[in-house]
């Protein structure tokens, strides 16, 4: 006989709650952990488990929440009053009803966002090899969660609430992940049927699966080898946690891949940052979002980088901050350096301390070593920026940009007036404020001719002036 045609998975994701213990007004689901809101997180998950179908229960702040995630692939419905998690999946039955004589309902939460799309897997066989399937872990400190209670032969017999559990009951550490596989269209036939009778007033979904196991369904336990994979967020402490163990996680296989990290505890890399192998990142550094650290480089303490990109070989010095920047190989940045977005520095460049740059290019090899601005510039290869160095893109209307050739030499505290170009190999005397176009090879002087008064000086000091 032919294997029977696999069944559809639907996702549904319970993410309509208020999130009350959050103490917040922004939606729980989008409190974000390890750079990404908790609900993107549980998205993923269900992506990764091939569901065909994704769906999101939203309520509380539901326009907040569909606007912050997005996702053209995610169909969205209201649970426009929110009477607890069985009334939230019922409300997803309308969406379902094309597959849902024969299709298998994930059912996820949106604020247990360190779900494995292995789990899921693993929750939709059981559920197709019998009936339903929930995931289940020990917990030495089982706080507020549902305690999975079972019969003398180890097979599930009820979810109780930890609000509505008697002493010996909440003496149970094997609890509810509240991650599910349940069968359509059943599931919804028990889910009308729910009462509110409890300690909440709520429909529980917990109590769906109670009851149908009961009138003799089986519902496989699935134990979770990890039980950080059922962590809840319903409060800020839980929110730290999670954020950290999704740091950790990646930290951990940044760690194997050749990474050293010196103080895993005190460092923040963002799981979408790729750093290579050899590179060594001191404490308090951060690396968020789309960052990426090549080869052998270095990040000294305090570094914070967003959205950039540090080729191979390139020393990032302590507390400088790069957000949407580039870095060329072999390059060196800071201490105390701030690249803003666009700023690209090609291989060997040198930006260092209390040097802003922004929309500019630093050529190959050129330095801009102290005290400097350089906006909407451009820097020649090998050019030396020098101390105190200023771009003036703005002069109150619209900016302008600067070209520095290759090779120049720009002297310590010299106004360059955009737009304004300095050519190849020219300098500039220290001081000036140059606003008009420099030849190469030229030498330009603007500044005031020094004049000295012999014997003059005493006692000047003392006069006001
Ligand atoms: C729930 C389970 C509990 C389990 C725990 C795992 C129930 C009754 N209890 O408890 O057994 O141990 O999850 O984390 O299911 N939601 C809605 N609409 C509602 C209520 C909740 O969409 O009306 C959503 C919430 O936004 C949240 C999820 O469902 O994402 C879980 O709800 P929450 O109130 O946090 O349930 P717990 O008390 O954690
Ligand atoms: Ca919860």
């Amino acid at each position: 006989m032919p294997n029977p045609a696999p069944r559809p998975r639907v996702a549904v994701i319970l993410a309509a709650g208020k999130g009350t213990r959050m103490k917040s007004s922004l939606p729980k689901v989008l409190h974000e952990a390890a750079g990404r809101p908790l609900l993107a997180w549980v998205i993923d998950a269900a992506r990764a488990a091939g569901c065909e179908r994704i769906l999101v229960v939203v309520g509380h702040g539901a326009e907040r929440v569909r606007e912050a995630i997005g996702g053209a692939d995610l169909r969205w419905v209201l649970q426009a009053e929110q009477r607890g998690t069985g009334h939230a999946l019922a409300q997803a039955e309308g969406e379902i009803s094309d597959v849902a004589e024969n299709a298998t309902v994930l059912v996820l939460s949106g604020d247990v966002p360190l779900v494995n799309p292995a789990t899921l897997d693993r929750l939709a066989r059981g559920a197709e090899e019998g009936w339903g399937a929930m995931a289940v872990a020990e917990m030495a400190d089982p706080g507020s969660l549902g305690r999975v209670l079972v019969d003398g032969s180890g097979a599930f017999r009820e979810i109780v609430e930890a609000r509505d559990a008697a002493l010996e009951e909440l003496a149970v550490r094997r609890i509810n992940a509240g991650l599910y596989a349940l069968p359509a269209p059943d599931v919804f036939t028990y889910l009308r049927n729910l009462k509110a009778s409890n300690a909440q007033g709520e429909l529980y979904l917990t109590d769906a699966v109670t009851i149908a196991a009961q009138d003799g369904h089986p519902v496989r336990l699935v134990d979770l080898p990890d039980p950080d994979e059922a962590l809840g967020v319903n409060d800020r402490v839980e929110l730290a946690k999670v954020h950290r163990l999704l740091l950790d996680r990646h930290l951990q296989a940044l760690m194997k891949a050749g990474v050293t990290v010196l103080e895993p505890a005190r460092t923040v890399i963002e799981p979408g940052v790729r750093v290579g192998e050899d590179t060594v990142i001191h404490p308090g550094v951060s690396l968020l979002g789309h960052s990426s650290i090549g080869r052998e480089c270095v990040v000294h303490q305090g570094a914070w980088l967003r959205d950039s990109t540090v080729a191979d070989g390139a020393i990032i010095e302590p507390y400088s901050v790069l957000d949407g920047a580039e870095v060329g190989d072999g390059c060196r940045v800071g201490p105390f350096a701030r690249l803003r977005p666009a700023s690209r520095l090609l291989g060997g460049a040198r930006v260092g301390n209390f040097v802003e740059v922004k929309g500019s290019e630093i050529g190959a090899g050129a330095k801009v070593n102290h005290l400097s601005y350089v906006g909407d510039a451009t820097v020649g290869a090998g050019a030396n920026v020098g101390a105190g160095v200023v771009t003036c893109n703005y002069d109150g209307v619209r900016k302008s940009s600067t070209e520095i050739g290759a090779g120049a030499f720009i002297g310590s505290d010299t106004m360059l007036v955009a737009p304004v170009k300095v050519g190849a190999g020219a300098s500039t005397a220290a001081g000036s404020v140059i606003t008009k176009n420099v030849p190469d090879g030229a030498l330009a002087v603007a500044r005031v001719r020094q004049k000295n008064l012999e014997g003059r000086a005493g006692g000047l000091h003392r006069r006001k002036i």
